[in-house]
């Protein structure tokens, strides 16, 4: 007889469903069940409701005692998790007043990590991987996009997005990877010779091959790539079927028009965006991606969220967990510090890091506890969804289920 598992009683259960990707939400638009319940089989979600009346389809229970609200498990749709080494150097720099910039320039930043990956070997990385993912885990996150970007050759792009590959293979989060080989220019590489066109030409036929990724990524900045150098590599890229998504408007504006120009899954920064990129932004399908963590990070500010769901904008809130500008990487804790200076509702927030990212991914199987869905949840110690993001990450998930199954240290 197949086993059906009932999980409950959930003494709040926010299904997420029944939202549209798209615009400002209130939190009366959040559907809440009291005393409810999930059905899982064969790590799907097979039904949702009210505990006591899915008991009779149940062919066993898993109690869960005391004041419990259950989410989706989060979703985390921007890392840079595989990477070697600490940029802690670099954060007490910024902190004595260099800018991000003047330290890349002055030999720091994003080309030191490169250095130190380059030194790993690829199971190092894939320890370090599976390292950070179990404890974005432990905090609800069962859903993890990770960026190679640190490698900037074909070969060492290869090792990061392999590494990635076993890892994900090894761990319970499920890893979803993308080649950010357009990070900044590798330093080293021969100015008479294209570095984007060596890489479409020699990288994108080995991730497909390899079945390495499905997601392209570029830097488009001052200080990496340009608007007009992008372009022929995001068409040869689209060509291939990858799906895009772009680092844009950091520090300078450009990248979210290409973004939306290339039907960009997602575009991702924004701090520089201005009324202009918002409204281009809010009338496309690109999901706009807020990182939190990177402004607190980099001591700057924080994408203008609030307008950007205000023009109708999706929003998706992401950690950015790397090694330079966003070290901390607790998304519960950024999303909802985001929320208090942007004044989201908790639906915005919630919504930002569960369906929403889930979009930024172009997932449509999680991020909602729904029928089919996968049975991802993440189960907080109160009876009052709000007291999550009041906690602003300090209150940790009793239990996190990744595809129906318990994570062994939370039990
Ligand atoms: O998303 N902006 C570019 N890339 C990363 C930073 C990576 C690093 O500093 O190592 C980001 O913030
Ligand atoms: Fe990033």
């Amino acid at each position: 007889m197949r086993k059906v598992q009932l999980i409950g009683p959930f003494s709040q259960l926010l299904p997420m469903t029944s939202l549209p990707v798209k615009g400002a939400l209130k939190d009366e638009q959040l559907k809440i069940i009291e005393k409810g319940g999930v059905l899982v089989s064969e790590g799907k979600i097979v039904a949702v409701g009210i505990f006591e009346d899915l008991k009779n389809q149940a062919t066993d229970i898993h109690f869960i005692e005391g004041k419990s609200v259950c989410l989706p498990g989060f979703v985390d749709s921007h890392t840079h998790i595989c990477f070697a080494g600490s940029r802690a150097r670099d954060y007490a720099y910024r902190n004595a007043g260099k800018t991000y910039l003047e330290i890349a320039k002055a030999g720091g930043g994003i080309w030191d990590t490169v250095t130190q990956t380059r030194k790993a070997s690829q199971e190092s990385l894939e320890k370090g991987i599976i390292e950070r993912s179990e404890s974005h885990l432990a905090n609800g996150v069962t859903t993890l996009e990770v960026k190679s970007g640190y490698g900037l050759s074909v070969e060492e792009e290869l090792k990061m997005l392999r590494a990635i590959k076993q890892a994900n293979s090894k761990t319970k989060v499920d890893l979803i990877a993308t080649c950010l080989a357009a990070h900044i220019k590798p330093k080293d590489w021969s100015q008479d010779k294209e570095y984007l066109d060596e890489i479409a030409n020699n990288l994108f036929p080995l991730l497909k091959s390899e079945n390495l990724t499905l997601r392209v990524d570029a830097f488009v900045e001052e200080s990496a790539f340009s608007m007009e150098e992008i372009k022929p590599y995001f068409q040869k890229a689209k060509d291939m079927g990858f799906d895009i998504t772009v680092h844009a408007d950091q520090f300078t504006t450009g990248g979210s028009q290409v973004a939306v120009d290339f039907g960009a899954i997602s575009a991702d920064h924004l701090e520089a965006s201005t009324e202009k990129e918002i409204q281009i932004l809010a009338q496309s399908n690109t999901i706009a991606t807020a990182l939190p963590g990177a402004s607190l990070g980099l001591g700057c500010d924080f994408t203008p969220a609030r307008k950007i769901l205000d023009a109708g904008g999706a929003l998706s809130i992401a950690s950015d967990h790397n090694p330079g500008s966003a070290p901390m990487g607790d998304l519960l804790t950024q999303a909802s510090i985001l929320g208090t200076f942007e004044k989201l509702s908790n639906a915005e927030v919630l919504s930002g890091i569960t369906f929403r990212a889930a979009a930024a991914l172009n997932l449509s199987d999680r991020g909602k506890t729904a029928r089919g869905c996968l049975a991802d949840l993440v189960v907080f110690p109160t009876d009052n969804y709000q007291e999550i993001t009041y906690h602003q990450g300090q209150m940790k998930p009793i239990q996190v289920w990744k595809k129906g199954q318990p994570i062994s240290q939370n039990q």
